[in-house]
């Protein structure tokens, strides 16, 4: 709602919804916005939102205007299709996408991504699935393509609870992330050398990457935790990467030791950090 307030004076919020939005005016209006309310042809809503001094010259006609629907400071939000509380989650986040910072409105996760890498650690996901799955968001499994060679799609698919929403996700063309991945949480474990690097030197050349990246540069929550051994972990060029996303907002989990080695935290570290993103985002 911060960002609602933060419509510029010349800006129109345009919603295109299945139904009419009888709530949403009656908590913007008292805050100095003015609408108006058309029905679509196809049994839908049109809801534009301004600031009352903005009011354009005629009430009943919007396209008197210059096409506010192609103007590049309208925001258009088409949120048919979808079930609540969906619609409104869809708008917060176009919002946050028009340059509001996350931290300016609260933003509600109801999507939590796992993202898996090709590292030796990736046998531990399927344990691990069990576990994020009760945190409560929507869990979505996104392997790199070299995860396949230490983890099997079908192995993470049957870790997760029968009859869920939660998926294993490996085409961007899975009803899951389209039109576009939801904004959620992203956690990045197993975080292998490669995929570390590639994400602090902006390379995402696959889904999983390509996810990581978008929250990075919205500023969404990102949790890496790497999983490397010693000669790795001691390589400068790792070292600059995790100080690099940590200098970008990504909460950053160091390898821990076991025994005489190092590898990814413990299971329970990454749920407790999880959940502490979830309640303060
Ligand atoms: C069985 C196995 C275990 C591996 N363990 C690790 C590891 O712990 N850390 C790591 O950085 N790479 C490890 N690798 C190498 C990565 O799979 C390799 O660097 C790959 O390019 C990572 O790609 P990705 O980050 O896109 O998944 C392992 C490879 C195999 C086959």
């Amino acid at each position: 709602m911060g960002a609602v307030q933060r419509l510029e004076a010349d800006r129109v919020l345009v919603l295109h919804l299945p139904f009419e939005p009888i709530p949403l005016p009656d908590v913007l209006d008292p805050q100095g916005f003015a609408h108006w309310t058309t029905a679509a042809s196809d049994a839908s809503w049109m809801v534009w939102f301004y600031r009352e001094a903005t009011r354009p010259r005629t009430r009943a006609s919007p396209a008197s205007d210059a096409n506010p629907r192609t103007s590049p400071h309208t925001v258009v939000c088409d949120v048919r299709g979808l079930k609540p509380p969906q619609p409104m989650l869809r708008v917060l986040n176009a919002l946050i996408g028009r340059g509001a910072s996350a931290g300016m409105i609260a933003l509600v996760i109801d999507h939590l991504y796992l993202i898996v890498t090709g590292a030796g650690t990736a046998r531990r996901v399927p344990g691990l699935l069990s576990q994020l799955a009760q945190l409560g968001p929507r869990l979505v499994v996104i392997p790199t393509p070299n995860a396949a060679r230490v983890v099997a799609a079908r192995e993470m698919v049957l870790a997760l609870p029968p009859d869920s929403l939660h998926r294993v996700v490996e085409s961007y063309f899975d009803e899951a992330i389209l039109p576009s991945p939801p904004f959620g949480l992203v956690l990045v474990a197993p975080c292998s050398f490669d995929s570390l690097n590639k994400l602090a030197t902006g390379i995402a050349d696959n889904l999983a990457l390509s996810v990581v990246a978008e929250a990075i540069g919205r500023g969404t929550p990102v949790v890496v935790a790497i999983s490397v051994n010693a000669p790795l972990w001691n390589h400068p060029r790792a070292r600059a990467s995790a100080a690099a996303l940590r200098e970008w907002g990504v909460d950053v989990i160091d390898p821990t030791p076991v025994g005489d080695v190092i590898t990814m935290a413990p299971d329970d570290v990454l749920i407790d950090r999880v959940r502490g993103r979830l309640q303060s985002p």
